[in-house]
């Protein structure tokens, strides 16, 4: 083990998250499972070289390092710890009436005349969980939680956890130091956390707040050193000495000491500035990256803070100016299930209109089967809607207790609502988990997905019909001219109707433009168009026609199945070479295990295309096609001149030239399907010494039997 000295500070880096992890590991089987597999020295070694590298690189300590863990088992309830300044709350105020009212108090309780200065500092009110931080000679000894406000907990070990909780003060402080603030999640941190939960199976947290208190209050600091929690100072508790004379002041002595101050917080010397203040910090609410609830305003004198004291609870000199409402309760009507373009089934919430957080929300997503199923969510309960800035509402919960006798667990559909088709889940080949969304099969004809399928079906590497992508598509598709991709065919039938809707189409353009740019009819350019939409349906004709023939590689992309793309449908091809081998072969039983052993095609690929082909209007769908073009088998180089392409070959007994797997691969490259067993399908046996019952069965059948030799002769190497 190189000495800590030679260390380079990548190599401190890599080595303190391998400490971590293995310390985390050895602590696991002490403390949890009571079967450590390493000798006390051996442990203790992992530590004093971990404490030895974080001694040389400090900047490297990480938030989960074993060195600011007790290695004591944790204990089984939190200590309580008696505050010695009481951790008051606020007075809140809900507009601005109460904001005035406010304002109007204080002066009235100071005696401030119109006109004397009066400065409020206004800070955001962070929606997380209060915590105090007691320093003695700089270095923290204890922390807290608010608790009622006289006894918390003591949550020391978890609070040194945080990267915002400086150990030590920087720079001259006072003795005793409490420092008081807001412990809370960033809204990235509590998504990626609730990820991590819902993959290991665990429940999920309602929201950042939630999720910040139940990391401080884990009696395993290791848990809490791996949730990311951060820390903003905003007030203070005991102090042996007040080491300014303002409430701003106090906060630029915190920064000085090492902590983070929200950087929003403002000096507003009238009650208009707190006002725009408010709405200020409304309007940027969704994107500061963690929870606010609303704002605060402090008279900025401490002597003045002082004299206005307390009133039961709260103090004189701040007020708390909330955030209308974010989550409100109202009853869920219906669940509706809407299809995405790409065939996701997406359960919305219908509600009964309520307001949330000043806005009307009768929609409210409610993700996936597995949601609804865990929060057990069932139509005409009373539920909790969310509203969290930008993002689209939410259903936080059920309200049990109003739960109506006659409502029914939700029964998710298994069809589409949009196509009637067979809606799945996929199995998940690495994790053998379910995805969470069910998706339609039907994508062909599946109303809600078709633009974009059809879209896909005509773009370059498909079909590559020119002049048909983009808007034509969608126009085609709303005039209910194109429905399926046979239809596309199909229009070169009825150029009068694609010429109106094109004529109308473009009418409608040109409306829309005039309005929008207030022009007056400009009547002489109709006949001049009439000739330039003969001319588009003319060419569309054209290029329509021009591909009525595809090569069968081409024609699979096309058919936009999941997962199955430009090189899937390549490697299709040129194991099934005829589109009918194909068509074929996913009718039958053996589909998937055929696909399957297809070298590049995997299990998910094979589960995919063998549900579009389960489904009856896909199957539909690909025969009306075939009505109208005509698939040319894969013609690689080798297999255009090959004897074999496109044949079933069955390879029995053993073979002298060649080893059995060798002999397949070749076939294959020359285009023949090479099958396991024989059957009416069969058009040759190979058989060499030794082969048995599958060459009485091509006797029976009447299957052509050939050996080694003549088959070599036969593909060109005899
Ligand atoms: S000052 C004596 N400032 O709001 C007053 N509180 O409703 C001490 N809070 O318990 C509190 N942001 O958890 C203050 N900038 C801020 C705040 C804030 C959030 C929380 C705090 C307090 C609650 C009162």
């Amino acid at each position: 083990m190189k000495p800590v000295e030679k260390l380079t500070m990548a190599e401190a880096k890599r080595e303190l998250a391998r400490l971590a992890d293995e310390i985390a590991a050895h602590d696991r089987r002490y403390y949890q499972d009571d079967a450590p597999d390493v000798s006390d020295a051996e442990y203790d070694a992992l530590r004093k070289r971990n404490a030895a590298i974080e001694a040389r690189f400090p900047e490297q300590i990480r938030a989960d390092s074993p060195s600011l863990r007790v290695g004591a088992k944790p204990s089984e309830k939190f200590t309580k710890v008696v505050h010695r300044v009481p951790m008051l709350s606020l007075d809140n105020a809900f507009d601005e009436e109460d904001v005035i009212d406010f304002a109007a108090r204080v002066r009235r309780f100071l005696g401030t005349k119109d006109g004397d200065d009066l400065v409020f500092v206004a800070e955001p009110k962070i929606d997380g969980l209060s915590a105090s931080l007691r320093f003695e000679n700089g270095a923290f000894v204890q922390g807290a939680t608010r608790g009622d406000g006289i006894e918390g907990e003591d949550v020391t070990t978890n609070l040194r956890t945080l990267r915002d909780v400086p150990l030590k003060l920087l720079g001259r402080a006072p003795d005793i130091v409490e420092v008081r603030g807001e412990v809370y999640m960033l809204h990235s941190d509590f998504a990626a956390l609730n990820a991590r939960q819902a993959e290991a199976g665990k429940p999920l947290f309602a929201n950042p707040r939630n999720s910040a208190a139940g990391s401080l209050r884990q009696l395993d600091p290791a848990v809490t050193a791996r949730r990311p929690l951060h820390f903003f100072a905003y007030a203070w508790g005991e102090m042996s000495r007040l080491p300014a004379s303002s409430q701003f002041e106090m906060l630029e002595r915190f920064k000085s000491w090492g902590f983070r101050v929200n950087p929003l917080v403002r000096r507003c010397r009238t009650t208009d500035e707190l006002l725009e203040f408010y709405h200020d910090i409304e309007t940027r609410r969704a994107t500061l990256g963690y929870d606010i609830d609303g704002v605060v305003y402090k008279v900025d004198r401490l002597d003045l803070q002082e004299r206005l004291g307390f009133v039961s609870r709260s103090p004189r000199w701040a007020v708390a100016h909330k955030f209308a409402a974010e989550q409100a309760d109202t009853v869920l009507l219906d669940i509706d299930i809407q299809v995405g373009r790409t065939g996701k089934l997406a359960p919305v919430a219908k509600l009964k209109p309520v307001t949330v957080g000043g806005v009307v929300v009768q929609n409210a997503t409610l993700h996936n089967e597995d949601e609804i199923a865990r929060k057990d969510v069932r139509i005409g309960d009373t539920v909790v809607v969310q509203r969290a800035g930008d993002v689209i509402p939410q259903i936080v919960r059920v309200i049990l207790e109003k739960r109506p006798k006659s409502a029914r667990p939700y029964a998710f559909p298994h069809k589409c609502p949009a196509c009637g088709s067979h809606a799945v889940r996929e199995i998940d080949e690495n994790t053998g988990k379910e995805d969470v969304d069910r998706r339609c099969t039907g994508g062909l004809i599946c109303p809600a997905q078709a633009v974009e399928r059809l879209r896909h079906f005509v773009s370059r590497n498909a079909f590559d019909i020119e002049g048909l992508g983009g808007t034509y598509i969608e126009l085609f598709h709303g005039k209910r001219l194109i429905k399926e991709p046979a239809d596309i065919f199909k229009l070169t039938e009825k150029p009068e109707r694609v010429s109106k809707v094109l004529a109308e189409h473009r009418a409608s353009l040109s409306t829309e433009r005039r309005v929008r740019e207030g022009k007056s009819e400009v009547i002489s350019k109709a006949t001049r168009d009439d000739n330039r939409e003969d001319k588009v349906v003319d060419n569309l004709m054209r290029s329509i026609d021009a591909r009525r023939t595809i090569a069968l590689d081409r024609f699979i992309n096309a058919l936009g199945m999941r997962h199955v793309g430009e090189t899937t449908g390549k490697l299709l091809a040129r194991h099934f070479v005829t589109i009918e081998a194909f068509h074929e072969a996913m009718e039958g039983k053996e589909a998937v295990a055929e696909l399957d052993s297809i070298g590049g095609v995997g299990e998910i690929v094979a589960g995919a295309i063998r549900d579009f082909f389960d489904e009856p209007h896909n199957r539909k769908a690909i025969e009306h096609l075939l009505k109208e073009v005509e698939v040319e088998p894969v013609a690689s180089p080798r297999t255009a001149h090959s004897a074999v392409a496109g044949k079933t070959v069955v390879f029995t007994g053993s073979l002298e030239k060649m080893t059995r797997p060798e002999a397949k691969a070749r076939a294959e490259v020359l285009g023949a399907k090479v099958a396991g067993s024989v059957s009416k399908k069969t058009d040759l046996v190979v058989a060499g010494p030794g082969a048995g019952s599958k060459l009485g069965e091509a006797g029976k059948l009447g299957v052509k039997v050939i050996d080694e030799d003549a088959w070599l002769k036969l593909i060109g190497e005899g």
